[in-house]
C-alpha cells in the first residue's frame, strides 16, 4: 500500500482530495495534519473529522497544527469557502472536537515519517507552515520522504487571491520559500494554472453530485456555496479560461496516489518571492538558470484526466 500524509486546510476542495484519498484502494492514510488556511484551524480540524465521519474512516488520526502563518497575518478563504470552511452547511451529528489528537500537528509529522523512512508521500494542500516548523524541528526529515505533493503557486504569475498570488503560497510566502528551499526529495506542483486548465465540465460535475450515496449528499450540502460563486461571471476571468468544476486539491492527491497519473512536467528550480509592491506570495520559475539551485521541482504541465474522472467518481460513491 502507498502510505500517505495529508497537510490540508480542509475547505470544499481539500474535503474532496481527502474523499479521493479514502476511496483509493492502494492507499493507507496514515493521518490528517492541519493547518490555518481557508478557515480557523480550529475549524479545519471540525472539517476533517466531518469528512471522515461520512466516509466511516474516523479511526484516521487527526492533528491540530500552526494557527497563523510564519510572518504577517492570515488571509483566510471566507469569502469562497464559507465562514466555517465546509460552505456553513452544519451537521447536526458532527463528531466532537475531543477527537483530534493531543499531539500536534508538527510533531505527529516528524514522527510519522520517521516511523517509515523513504516510504511516505506527504501530500500539502494547504499554506506550508506546518512543513516548514517541521523541516525546522528536524532538517533530516525531507530525504526521509517518497515524495512531496504540493496544491500551490503559480507558473504564469496568474494570481487567485493577491495579483500574482495563489493562495497557499500567498497565504504564508515565507513557509513556501522554505519548504520549497529545504525540501531535498521529489516536489511535485499542481499549480494554479494547471488546475484551470484541467477543469472538468459542468456536466460532469452534474453527474459526480449526482451519484445516490451519503458522500455525494455531503458534497452536495458543502459545495452549494463555494459552486454558485464558481458559476458567476467574475470567476470567467480568475479561472483564467472560463468556468468548471476546478477541484484544485485532489490533482495533488491524484499524483500521490496514482504513478502514472502525471503525464508530462516541467522540470525548473523554483522559489517564492518574499518581498515586491504586488508580487509578495508569487512562485517564480527559474527557467534560465540563474538562481543558483540545483533541485529541480516537477511542475505539472499533462494528467491523466479518464483516471481523474474515475478517481473523482470514486471519492463520492
Ligand atoms: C488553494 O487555496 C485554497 O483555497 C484551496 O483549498 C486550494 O488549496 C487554491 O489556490
Ligand atoms: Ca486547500
Amino acid at each position: 500500500k502507498k502510505l500517505l500524509l495529508l497537510d490540508v486546510d480542509c475547505g470544499v476542495d481539500d474535503a474532496q482530495a481527502i474523499m479521493l484519498a479514502l476511496a483509493a484502494p492502494n492507499v493507507e492514510i496514515l493521518g490528517i495534519t492541519c493547518v490555518q488556511g481557508n478557515t480557523s484551524v480550529e475549524n479545519v480540524c471540525k472539517n476533517v473529522l466531518r469528512v471522515l465521519q461520512v466516509c466511516n474512516k474516523l479511526e484516521i488520526p487527526v492533528f491540530k497544527g500552526a494557527s497563523k502563518p510564519i510572518l504577517g497575518h492570515e488571509i483566510l478563504g471566507a469569502n469562497f469557502h464559507g465562514l466555517d470552511g465546509l460552505g456553513d452547511a452544519p451537521d447536526p451529528n458532527a463528531p466532537s472536537a475531543d477527537m483530534i489528537q493531543k499531539e500536534g500537528a508538527v510533531s505527529a509529522m516528524i514522527r510519522i515519517i520517521n516511523e517509515h523512512p523513504g516510504q511516505v508521500s506527504l501530500v500539502a494542500t494547504a499554506p506550508l507552515t506546518n512543513l516548514a516548523l517541521a523541516v525546522r524541528m528536524d532538517p533530516s526529515l525531507p530525504s526521509k520522504l517518497k515524495g512531496l505533493y504540493i496544491m500551490g503557486g503559480n507558473t504564469e504569475s496568474r494570481g487567485n487571491t493577491t495579483v500574482c498570488g495563489e493562495f497557499n503560497f500567498a497565504a504564508d510566502p515565507e513557509a513556501a520559500y522554505i519548504v520549497l528551499n529545504d525540501y531535498q526529495c521529489p516536489i511535485y506542483l499542481a499549480c494554479w494554472e494547471f488546475t484551470c486548465y484541467n477543469k472538468l465540465s459542468w456536466e460532469f460535475c452534474d453527474q459526480w453530485l449526482a451519484q445516490d450515496s451519503d458522500k455525494a449528499r455531503f458534497m452536495t450540502r458543502i459545495f452549494k456555496h463555494s459552486l454558485d460563486i464558481s458559476k458567476t461571471e467574475r470567476f470567467e476571468k480568475e479561472f483564467i479560461d472560463g468556468t468548471g468544476l476546478i477541484s484544485c486539491d485532489s490533482y495533488a492527491v491524484a499524483a500521490a496516489i496514482d504513478d502514472t497519473f502525471i503525464l508530462e512536467t516541467d522540470q525548473f528550480p523554483v522559489s517564492v518571492e518574499l518581498t515586491g509592491t504586488h508580487t509578495r506570495g508569487m512562485m517564480v520559475v527559474d527557467t534560465v538558470g540563474v538562481m543558483n539551485k540545483t533541485q529541480k521541482a516537477f511542475i505539472m504541465k499533462k494528467v491523466n484526466l479518464e483516471m481523474f474522472k474515475q478517481m473523482m467518481m470514486a471519492a463520492l460513491k
